[in-house]
């Protein structure tokens, strides 16, 4: 790898392309290496351009492991523009010193708006709707044509109940008159619970109880196809599936094969095991909506990511010359 000399001022990567004001203000501290062209880089491209970097900011889709951080012992600080961490090993980071910062709770709003759009589009076939519409087969009203579930005063089941997902709750019981039901590893406060309207209960209890289910929680080992072929048969025949979270929480090849079946009765997914490559069942499945990990995507919440990825790089590398260098560094959980 090519010898850098010494940066006058701390080089950093971005991973991605960001808007270009909020760019400007990381400008004002760093000698910055960009991707102006948005390329998805490979992991050898990414450990390529790393070389004398101490700060990254970075995206969900970057893989932040033990071999890049070996191979940049310079690195001092990862800013992720997310708040899920799944794409950086935490304890490797730990081990080397290296702070860890992601973006919580700016999104908390727009990504439960974007669950619930999820669940009233697939509860209510608009997508299949749609289609039908656009290729022109629409010739009579008939009393059953795309009949789907009611949303409203229906029970919401949620896995995850972090900030996101009581954002989810909040929309079910406030605005459509839903019964909450959650699962979480740990149950929230009485107080908080009796805010929501939401009552604990276990995840056979969720699956059972919910006529529409809403995955919020982070993706780690332990949460792998948490949702897989024994889970959606357990799930009431005409139930909703929603995931706002991370691709791998479901089995998409089982969701696939449960909605040919009609074992549940529709879903809606913005993540994806291996996106951006979808699973090819999963575009031939019935009563299934799909967006491209849009979560977060209302414009106003996307900058506010990235002004907080801009403000946590700042305060970790711009504070003197062992700047970024933590007493005792504590990389942040992803919320549960
Ligand atoms: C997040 O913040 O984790 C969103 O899913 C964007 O990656």
């Amino acid at each position: 790898m090519a010898a850098f000399p010494p940066p006058s001022r701390p080089r950093v990567l971005i991973t991605r392309r960001i808007f270009p004001d909020l760019q400007a203000r990381l400008a004002e501290h760093f000698e910055l290496l960009d991707n102006p062209d948005d390329t998805l880089w490979s992991a050898a491209e990414l450990r390529a351009r790393l070389a004398g970097c101490v700060g990254l900011m970075c995206t969900a889709g970057e893989r932040v492991d033990a071999a890049l951080l070996d191979a940049h012992p310079q690195l001092r600080v990862v800013s992720n523009i997310a708040v899920g961490l799944n794409n950086i090993d935490l304890h490797a980071c730990a081990a080397r010193g290296v702070l860890v910062t992601h973006t919580p709770d700016v999104l908390n709003e727009t990504t439960a708006d974007l669950g619930f759009a999820l669940l009233l589009a697939a509860a209510r076939k608009l997508s299949e709707a749609e289609r039908y519409l656009r290729r022109g087969e629409w010739t009579k009203w008939a009393i059953d044509q795309f009949a789907g579930a009611d949303v409203h005063g229906s029970t919401l089941g949620i896995l995850g109940m972090g900030r996101i997902g009581q954002a989810v709750a909040r929309r079910g019981a406030l605005g459509f008159g839903m019964k909450v039901v959650y699962h979480n590893r740990s149950r929230l406060p009485v107080e908080t619970e009796q805010a929501l309207g939401a009552r604990w209960v276990t995840k056979d209890g969720l699956l059972a109880e919910a006529d529409h289910l809403v995955l919020v929680l982070p993706y780690t080992p332990a949460s792998h196809h948490i949702i897989g072929a024994a889970e959606l048969a357990a799930m009431k025949p005409g139930a909703t599936l929603v995931n706002i979270a991370r691709g791998g929480i479901v089995d998409d090849a089982a969701l696939a094969r449960a909605l040919e079946a009609g074992t549940i009765g529709a879903a809606g997914l913005d993540v994806y095991e291996n996106e951006p490559a979808l699973h090819p069942a999963l575009l031939s499945a019935p009563n299934l909506v799909l967006t491209p990990h849009i979560g977060s995507g209302s414009l106003a919440t996307r900058r506010a990511m990235v002004g907080l990825a801009v403000d946590n790089l700042v305060a970790a590398l711009d504070c003197g010359p062992d700047a970024g260098r933590p007493p005792a560094p504590a990389p942040k959980p992803a919320p549960v």
